[in-house]
């Protein structure tokens, strides 16, 4: 079934937010529903449209699955208790590492992080909970890439003739899949959610495994995630749509206090985009580089080699997996 998009122009909040508080409350009727809360714009914004509409019969989790960047689930758990919103944290990090070992395709570390993610997570915390809906922040660029089989992002599943009924045991309800980002963005302010997170640049389902050519380990994860904190120190005030740190496979000779330093390499991405369907490489200013490749060599230990991507999207993505 073609989704009906609503331009970020053509939105009105508030009736918006309406709509969809009471489409929620009539789906869901007396009965429970879960949702995963991530701290990135699209499932705050569904975890308070759920919250509005359900009260306490919607039980919100943030889901640590051990891919995440630094200090993350404390964080964002404790910004949403100050809005009275109760966050149960999960520990998935065991369950995400066994599903991703050995894998280095992308479309099957993917496929392995999405398993993880509503068969092995969420199927048994509905189960445990007697929920029989999952609530989530499906937007529409996301449905597009998937279905056009650019990648498979995380969060896609009817839209792929999946019926997360019969395979999970659950029903997935997804309030935002007629909106883009920006017009996400707008919602989220009328909810009255914190500028930092209205305004927070998109961060991928699949959170730092997007970001790690070959295999995925908690070592891999712990230098990417080292690289990740530099890029957004240094970048955040330059309003670019989306910077990030990539962790390549291949080694590079290096050399340090004259001595050979075979050594890891990270990728700086930064992205003017609008909408993250296309996108060009920000001019970064050539000191920011430097400083970043300064930092990068000397906080992160084993890297040797930084390098920043000039190329659009297309014919690249944003993310590297
Ligand atoms: P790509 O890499 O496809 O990314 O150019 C486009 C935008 O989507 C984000 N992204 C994802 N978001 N689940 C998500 O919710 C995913 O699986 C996923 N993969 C990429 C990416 O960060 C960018 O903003």
């Amino acid at each position: 079934m073609k989704i009906e998009e609503i331009k970020t122009e053509d939105l009105h909040p508030e009736e918006f937010i309406k709509l969809k508080v009471e489409e929620i409350s009539s789906i869901v009727g007396t009965g429970l529903a879960v949702n995963a809360l991530s701290g990135g714009v699209d499932s705050s914004t569904v975890t308070i449209l759920g919250h509005r509409a359900l009260g306490d019969r919607l039980k919100t989790y943030f889901i640590d699955n051990g891919i995440m960047r630094e200090g993350e689930p404390e964080h964002i758990i404790s910004l949403f208790e100050d809005m009275g919103v109760n966050v149960e944290l999960f520990d998935a990090n065991e369950i995400f590492f066994d599903g991703l070992r050995g894998l280095t395709d992308p479309e099957e570390k993917r496929e392995a992080i999405t398993q993880a993610f509503y068969k092995d997570v969420f199927g048994n915390l509905v189960m445990e909970s007697g929920a029989k809906y999952l609530l989530q922040g499906t937007n529409l660029t996301d449905v597009e890439e998937t279905v056009a089989g650019i990648k498979r992002q995380h969060n896609i599943l009817a839209q792929l003739g999946i019926d997360t009924e019969e395979t999970y045991g659950y029903k997935v309800i997804e309030p935002l899949i007629q909106l883009r980002k920006s017009g996400i963005r707008r919602v989220a302010k009328v909810l009255d959610l914190p500028e930092e997170i209205y305004k927070r640049p998109p961060f991928p389902g699949p959170a730092l495994a997007a970001r790690i050519i070959g295999e995925i380990t908690p070592e891999r994860v712990e230098i990417v995630r080292k690289a990740t904190k530099i890029v957004e120190e240094e970048l955040c005030n330059t309003k670019a749509f989306q910077y990030l740190a990539i962790l390549h496979e291949d080694r590079v000779t290096g050399v340090r206090e004259g001595k050979r330093d075979y050594g890891l390499q990270i990728e700086v991405r930064c992205w003017d985009s609008k909408d993250a369907i296309t996108g060009s490489p920000t001019r970064l200013p050539y000191e920011t580089l430097d400083r970043l490749a300064e930092r990068i060599t000397t906080e992160v230990s084993g890297v040797v080699s930084v390098t920043y991507n000039i190329t659009k999207k297309p014919p690249s993505t944003i993310e590297a997996i």
